[in-house]
């Protein structure tokens, strides 16, 4: 297994590539069961769950050319020989997003057996809502030995009015996909408005699909009888990007982001100029700087989008440690995303949890330790952190990483950063 050996204290300068955004190439990639001709994307990052999905797809009878290997900036996906519509309890239980398989199964082929996923690090997180949408567009569902079997009325799906009850990222995903091939016109009221979602949208427009209201919380899909094979760029990842800025918040230095999702990011880059950070836009160029300070106080509350998204909040919280006064951070999206917190604390940061509410008093400094990643978003808070320690730091079971950013260790290094990767 590698860890990572952090040393902190040395400012980022240069510039740096933003790359595709996981949360849009997944459910893209699940799309790809859709259409009657193979879907190609183009800037899929290389990451561990995209491999995971990958694989998933493989085992229902697609093929994904090329396989990762190294890098993989474009993969055809063609799912044309699929020949069992199943999602295995091993790659949902490592991977929840393999539940995107679900609505696209019903879909194209009238039936699909999804293992239903369990809890995982962050909260419960179950898939209730997407179930309940799919069952109001006819399908009928049975549980048995822990997997969900779906089946789709004769004739196909229906379209239908789904609300849903909180707002859900995945399940609007799923049921827009589900929309494309229905019969009838289908409207999700309540809908994620995350860019991810939208770029999903755009891929299936692309397609053939007939969808409205992209970007709004209500979406319209009108079924159509078949799609057909494109080739979509997957948009950038405004999270990498984010988590780019927030290492600059606490390195200093000046950095810019190049192919940056700017217009998606406005919440998050609001708050890290409260903190103090120059911020530059100049078209798809995020320029930042800090140099010599200290980041200010700020306070934050996750929403869905445009609210301050939860991908963020383990970094923020990162840059908080070391602010001048108090922040309080608020978890609003899952139960039980604070794992990191007991982590920063062995770096010195002054923590106290309440429920959802995190009191982030700063210190004056940091100093490096051993660290564990509990998750994809606790470990780049924990690599953040320990940029501004003094000393070394050592984060194992970087893994969760992986499965989430494609080589942050390597961006950081290129900017700068002392940050190594060995086995363990
Ligand atoms: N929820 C339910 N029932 C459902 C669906 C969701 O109770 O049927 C709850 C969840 O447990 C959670 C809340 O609703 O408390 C919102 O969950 P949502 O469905 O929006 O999350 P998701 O679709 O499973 C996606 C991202 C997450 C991101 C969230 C919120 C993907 C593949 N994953 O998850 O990404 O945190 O939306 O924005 O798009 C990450 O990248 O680190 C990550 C966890």
């Amino acid at each position: 297994m590698d860890r990572l050996v952090i040393e902190g204290g040395s400012p980022l300068r240069g510039e740096v590539k933003v790359g595709g955004a996981k949360n849009a190439a997944l459910p893209l990639m699940a799309a790809s069961i859709l259409p009657q001709g193979p879907l190609v994307l183009q800037n899929l990052p290389t990451l561990g769950d995209l491999k995971t999905m990958g694989r998933l797809l493989g085992f229902m009878g697609g093929n994904v050319t090329p396989f990762w290997e190294g890098t993989c900036e474009r993969v055809e996906l063609d799912m044309s020989k699929l020949t069992r519509p199943e999602a295995p309890h091993e790659l949902v239980k490592t991977m929840r997003a393999s539940a995107l398989v679900l609505g696209p199964l019903l879909a194209r082929y009238g039936r699909a057996k999804v293992s239903l996923p369990g809890g995982c690090a962050i909260g419960v997180r179950p898939i209730d809502m997407h179930l309940k949408a799919l069952k109001e567009m006819g399908a009928l569902f049975d549980l048995s030995g822990g997997d969900v079997v779906a089946t789709a009325p004769t004739g196909g799906l229906l379209g239908a009015r789904v609300h849903f009850e909180t707002v859900t990222v995945t399940g609007t995903e799923n049921i827009m996909m589900a929309a494309t091939l229905a019969k009838g016109t289908t409207t999700i009221v309540n809908a994620a408005r995350e860019p991810e979602v939208s770029d999903t949208a755009r891929a299936l427009i692309a397609m053939g699909a007939k969808i409205t209201g992209i970007g709004t919380d209500e979406i319209t899909v009108e079924g159509v009888d078949s799609l057909k094979g494109t080739t979509y760029t997957v948009m950038a990842d405004r999270i990498e990007a984010g988590t780019l800025i927030a290492a600059v918040a606490v390195a200093g230095g000046q950095v810019t982001l190049t192919g940056a999702p700017c217009s998606s990011m406005e919440a998050v880059l609001e708050k890290f100029a409260e903190a103090g950070l120059n911020i530059l836009i100049e078209g798809d160029k995020l320029n930042v700087s800090f140099e010599g300070g200290t980041p200010k106080a700020v306070s934050a509350t996750t929403l869905p989008y445009p609210g301050f998204p939860t991908d963020m909040q383990a970094q923020f919280m990162a840059v908080m440690t070391l602010a001048q006064g108090v922040s309080i951070i608020t978890e609003t999206i899952f139960e039980n995303r604070f794992m990191h917190v007991a982590e920063l604390k062995r770096l010195g940061a002054d923590i106290t949890l309440e429920g959802r509410v995190a009191v982030v008093k700063g210190v004056k400094g940091l100093s490096g330790a051993p660290l564990t990643a509990s998750d994809l978003r606790a470990s780049a808070s924990l690599i953040i952190a320990a940029l501004a320690a003094k000393g070394k730091s050592f984060l194992s079971r970087v893994y969760h990483l992986d499965r989430g950013y494609d080589s942050l260790d390597g961006k950081l290094r290129q900017l700068g950063a002392k940050i190594k990767r060995e086995k363990e």
